[in-house]
């Protein structure tokens, strides 16, 4: 069951989540999105379920939720509508920080480009596709898990916010706030969110190895441009990577 009411009191935004679908049960919110886009203006819309039943990670992992306990959702976002449609995975990882901080106090970090970390273990992840004019924003984060929930796959490597502050959240809450914190930083310029971005980044100067296309690359990670590329010094040369899996 989804509580609008309680969604609705804690939503500040002006079109996101405006407009919202709850299924009880499906394979995967971002399939159900993009099967759900209105040609015209479906910009902002929500889609949400409390029972994700084959989720999908990036680079085709599987995501694993448990019913009623994590928030599993996708916002549909128009990129003709944004001002920064290269760098939305930046956006969305820093609104999700800033939603989890003001619901639980709990200060998350952000590994590249966008895992959610919380005590060097990953609780949350952001999956984005495009259809069309549209990049669908899908959000996994584990809120209410308890250890034992936890898939074995992921049971080390993987925490939720209950197990680290002991108190349960509401789905509809922390929902509301991470839709109000994207819409607004949406809208912020460029510099606020590289800058954000890297306060929150958890491996800043240090060594890191990246995979590109069967190659590996060691160096230091330094940071992110504006495009949200990666810099990287290797033996005092410094290279840009747009995409590969990355080991901290
Ligand atoms: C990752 O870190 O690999 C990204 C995980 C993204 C999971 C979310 S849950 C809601 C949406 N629906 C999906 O099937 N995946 C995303």
């Amino acid at each position: 069951m989804f509580e609008y009411s309680i969604f609705e009191t804690h939503l500040k935004s002006e079109k996101f989540g405006r407009h919202i679908k709850y299924f009880e049960s499906t394979s995967s919110t971002n399939n159900e999105a993009k099967g759900y886009l209105v040609k015209d203006d479906s910009h902002g819309h929500v889609i949400i379920t409390k029972n994700q039943t084959n989720g999908r990670g990036r680079r085709d992992n599987q995501w694993f939720s448990v019913p009623n306990k994590s928030l599993t959702f996708s916002i549909i976002i128009n990129q003709k509508k944004i001002k920064y449609k290269e760098i939305l995975s930046i956006i969305s990882a820093i609104a999700i920080i800033k939603a989890i901080k003001k619901i639980s106090n709990v200060n998350c970090l952000i590994k590249w480009p966008n895992d959610i970390i919380l005590n060097n273990q990953k609780i949350g992840g952001i999956l984005i596709e495009k259809k069309l004019d549209y990049m669908i924003v899908g959000i996994g984060i584990n809120v209410n898990e308890e250890r034992s929930d936890l898939n074995m796959e992921i049971k080390n490597a993987s925490t939720s916010l209950r197990i680290n502050n002991n108190s349960l959240i509401k789905l509809e809450i922390l929902l509301a706030y991470i839709l109000n914190e994207l819409e607004k930083c949406c809208q912020e310029k460029n510099k606020y969110l590289i800058n954000k971005w890297l306060s929150y980044c958890c491996h800043i100067n240090k060594k890191i190895k990246f995979y590109e296309n069967h190659n590996m690359i060691s160096g230091i990670f330094k940071g992110i441009n504006k495009n949200g590329q990666v810099i990287i010094n290797i033996n005092n040369e410094t290279k840009f990577i747009s995409s590969g899996i990355m080991e901290v």
